[in-house]
């Protein structure tokens, strides 16, 4: 048998689940691991040092490696290197969902002129198969929308805090006790990792570039334990959504931020550190992809998955499959968020006050916002009512005039939050 022999840039969590799960793969052959501080101990039996370098261009110009597998994260210097891996003729496999979606494009052109493939199974939602499956099984189909929970820090975060009533704050301590979020977890806990993971999809679902820069982004760091308990009341659950569709005259919306959803629906019932995508397309209606988003070997199950696809290929045909060639030369039209139409959950502190609720209707209506539910929620000690608004589909645009026209009252204390709504 034709062995495939590879060099691994990155040897930490994903790196070293790569490394032993293709111990059962004796046509892998890995001839290299390039890692930053090369004296770091590994935790792994038997572990042959050697295989080491802390300089990853030994792996990307060794004319004996025919892939690299790149696991180390970050766009600098994972672009060069990879480039250059590119221009000596190698296949790319990498997880690395950031450098997708900021370099993508240009990785992706460099690709296709030296006639290599690049796969990325396990850049979006770690083990979850959807990369592939999109461009296979799926390819004759129209995709028209993805709702999905693509990051498991934040999925577990909110759903502690509506299991056990936690603030936000104990919550995030508990997460990165547990070693779900990093020390600083701004990458997940802002929104920017799924931001990232949804960038990759949705240029593979609608065939269109997307530009990271125009997505909208919010993440859940200003969802207090109030919304979350008045969300409950309503029938609805907190979740951080990436959202992507293609609107009627071709324009897409894709955005990321903390939706509340109905109990209902499926994303609602996805808890803790799992991921879950939901894609509808014609002919085939609505799919969702459910399990580990993360973690080492879930990550690797995808990771030597493409390496799989790629060696069998490779033996086959001696030509790779043109499955990660990128055909999208255009960008789609973007739309912003103050364009888009949405159901709203509006938490506000107002004066108690007779006529505040119909003064808080009159500003809805007048900015074309109608009302589905309103709720006042007690009175505080400094005589104060906390009113919670759940509207109708409502643009934008004119649900931030509203807020901005009940500022202006002096009923109005306060807008404690504004999040979209998903049924
Ligand atoms: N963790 C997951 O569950 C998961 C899931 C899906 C995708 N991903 C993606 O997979 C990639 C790796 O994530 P990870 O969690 O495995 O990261 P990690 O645990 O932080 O490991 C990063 C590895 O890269 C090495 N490294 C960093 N800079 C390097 C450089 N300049 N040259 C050579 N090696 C370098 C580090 O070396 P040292 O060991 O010497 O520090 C370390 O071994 C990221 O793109 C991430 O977004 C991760």
């Amino acid at each position: 048998m034709k062995t495939l022999k590879v060099g691994i840039i990155g040897f930490g969590t994903v790196g070293t689940g790569v490394y032993k799960v293709l111990q059962s793969f004796p046509e892998i052959k890995i001839q290299k691991i390039a890692v930053k501080n090369i004296n770091k101990k590994r935790n792994i039996e038997n572990f042959n040092y050697e295989l080491l370098t802390d300089n990853p261009y030994e792996i990307v110009n060794n004319p004996d490696i025919d892939v690299v597998i790149e696991v180390a994260g970050g766009t600098d210097p994972a672009f060069d290197i990879l480039t250059t891996a590119i221009k000596n003729k190698k296949h790319i496999v990498t997880a690395n969902k950031e450098l997708l979606a900021k370099k993508g494009s240009e990785l992706f052109q460099c690709a296709k002129e030296n006639n290599v493939i690049i796969l990325y199974e396990a850049a979006v939602a770690g083990g979850i198969p959807i990369i592939m499956p999109i461009k296979t099984i799926l390819c004759a189909n129209k995709i028209h929308k993805i709702a999905a929970i693509l990051n498991g820090t934040t999925n577990y975060i909110l759903t502690k805090m509506a299991e056990k009533e936690l603030s936000y704050e104990t919550a995030l301590k508990q997460a990165q006790e547990l070693g779900y979020a990093e020390t600083d977890p701004t990458g997940d806990v802002e929104g920017f990792d799924a931001t990232y993971k949804l960038a990759v999809l949705s240029t593979i679902s609608f065939g269109k570039k997307i530009d990271i820069n125009k997505i909208y982004r919010e993440g859940i760091t200003k969802i207090k334990a109030n919304d979350i308990k008045s969300a409950k009341e309503l029938g609805y659950t907190i979740k951080l959504i990436a959202l992507g569709q293609v609107l009627e005259n071709g324009e897409i919306d894709v955005r990321v931020h903390p939706m509340l959803v109905a109990k209902k629906h499926l994303l609602a019932k996805v808890k803790n550190a799992t991921n879950s995508i939901m894609l509808s397309g014609y002919p085939v209606g609505d799919l969702v992809f459910t399990g580990a988003g993360a973690g080492s070997e879930p990550t690797a199950s995808s990771v030597v998955g493409d390496l799989l696809v790629l060696a069998s290929d490779l033996e086959v045909t001696n030509n790779p499959i043109p499955l990660a060639i990128c055909r999208h030369d255009e960008y789609a039209e973007q739309i912003n968020i103050g364009d888009t139409y949405n159901e709203y959950y509006i938490a506000i502190t107002a004066g108690n006050h007779p006529g505040v609720i119909g003064l808080i209707g009159t500003i809805c209506g007048q900015n074309n916002i109608n009302i589905s539910t309103i709720m006042q929620k007690g009175i505080n000690e400094d005589n104060t009512a906390e009113i919670v608004v759940i509207t109708e589909k409502s643009k934008e645009s004119d649900v931030q005039n509203a807020l901005k026209d009940m500022l202006k009252s002096e009923s109005i204390k306060n807008i404690d939050n504004l999040l979209r709504v998903m049924n």
